[in-house]
């Protein structure tokens, strides 16, 4: 699915050439960055490292490049795993011990490691201890290291699956919003000036915003796909039938829809009267799993007002029928 949020193969290379370098250059997430600026100016006034944080949201929004232009502000040296990719409690103590003062460890996917993992952690983060286990058996005892003030950044999708007391042992905890169609379009004009794009005038870059789910990753990916057409067929040049075309290769809709939320939506239409349906159900019946529907697809079908979120289950809107050319059923309540 093009317009998903999570990282796709071609993504690597643009999301690192696209990075924000600056905090200039890291566009909106205004409240973030104001309350960034006062723990990180609070954190040199007293000599110490920054408190450890925690960034929440869904995916493409912004987290790791965050993480990469605070350890560059800081000047101090950032070491990048991931939940998945710590399997053994060695992996962990092997990164602790490696590391130094003001170091950042910045853990994607924290929401992914194991209890015994997560508990290792604790003290690490609190009292800046590593507890290891030499030995077997009753032989067996505790070593207790101390280890250099560093700073903790986790960045998860799923705010959730952390346990309070992980939750709690992070000094700031920030939730990253999707993006006003005004700051996509200066993403997509800046990514414009280093990509090397030329557009014959500014509204094609509002035709791209509006199909990006609100999401930079999206956004970037986008404006990639209409270059490239826009090379082959128009000497380089993005104009509107360039933008008409490409999007209808893509088949993304004017709204930014694509054929898996129509389905979604489709389906609780027409198989479930308009709902409500359970998540579990929904998914069997669309062939999604459930966390896609979860994390890619309702997060956006919710914000164009098309789909709710009620106890019962998922249900679509009044809205979602007018977008569909439809007359809702007479024996439904929809919001
Ligand atoms: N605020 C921003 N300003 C400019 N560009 C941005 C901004 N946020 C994200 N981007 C662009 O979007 C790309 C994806 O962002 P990033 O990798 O930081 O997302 P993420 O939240 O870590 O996603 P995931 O949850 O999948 O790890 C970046 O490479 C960058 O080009
Ligand atoms: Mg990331």
């Amino acid at each position: 699915m093009i317009t998903s949020s999570k990282e796709i193969q071609e993504d690597s290379s643009i999301d690192q050439s696209l990075r924000p370098q600056t905090f200039e250059e890291y566009i909106g997430q205004d409240q973030i960055k104001k309350n960034l600026s006062i723990s990180i100016q609070a954190a040199q006034k007293r000599g110490e490292a920054l408190d450890h944080l925690l960034f929440y949201g869904p995916p493409g929004l912004g987290k790791t490049s965050l993480a990469y232009l605070i350890s560059k502000y800081l000047g101090s040296n950032l070491k990048v795993t991931s939940g998945p990719a710590l399997e053994k409690a060695g992996d962990l103590a092997s990164i602790l011990t490696n590391i130094e003062a003001g170091d950042i460890l910045f853990i994607d996917e924290i929401h992914r490691l194991s209890k015994t993992l997560e508990e290792i952690l604790y003290s690490a983060m609190e009292d800046f201890v590593l507890d290891i286990i030499v030995g077997k058996g009753p032989s067996a005892r505790t070593l207790r290291l101390d280890l250099p003030k560093f700073t903790l950044i986790g960045a998860t999708t799923k705010f959730g699956s952390l346990s309070g007391p992980f939750r709690s042992r992070f000094g700031n905890i920030y939730s990253f919003d999707f993006y006003t169609q005004d700051h996509i379009i200066d993403i997509l004009k800046r990514s414009s000036n280093i990509l090397a794009v030329k557009a014959d005038s500014p509204e094609v870059y509002q035709h791209i915003a509006i199909r990006s789910r609100h999401t930079p990753r999206v956004a970037n990916r986008l404006l990639k796909r209409v270059r490239d057409y826009a090379e082959v067929h128009n000497n380089g040049v993005i104009n509107q039938p360039v933008i008409d075309e490409t999007f209808k290769l893509l088949d993304v809709d004017a709204q930014g829809l694509e054929a898996g939320d129509r389905k979604i939506l489709e389906t609780i239409m027409n198989i479930f009267n308009g709902g409500p349906v359970g998540l579990s159900t929904l998914a069997a019946s669309t062939a999604e799993e459930t966390v896609t529907i979860e994390e890619i697809y309702e997060p956006f079908l919710m914000r164009q007002g098309l789909l709710q979120r009620t106890p019962k289950g998922r249900m679509v809107t009044k809205l979602c029928y007018e977008y569909f050319d439809k007359l809702p059923p007479t024996n439904q309540t929809l919001i």
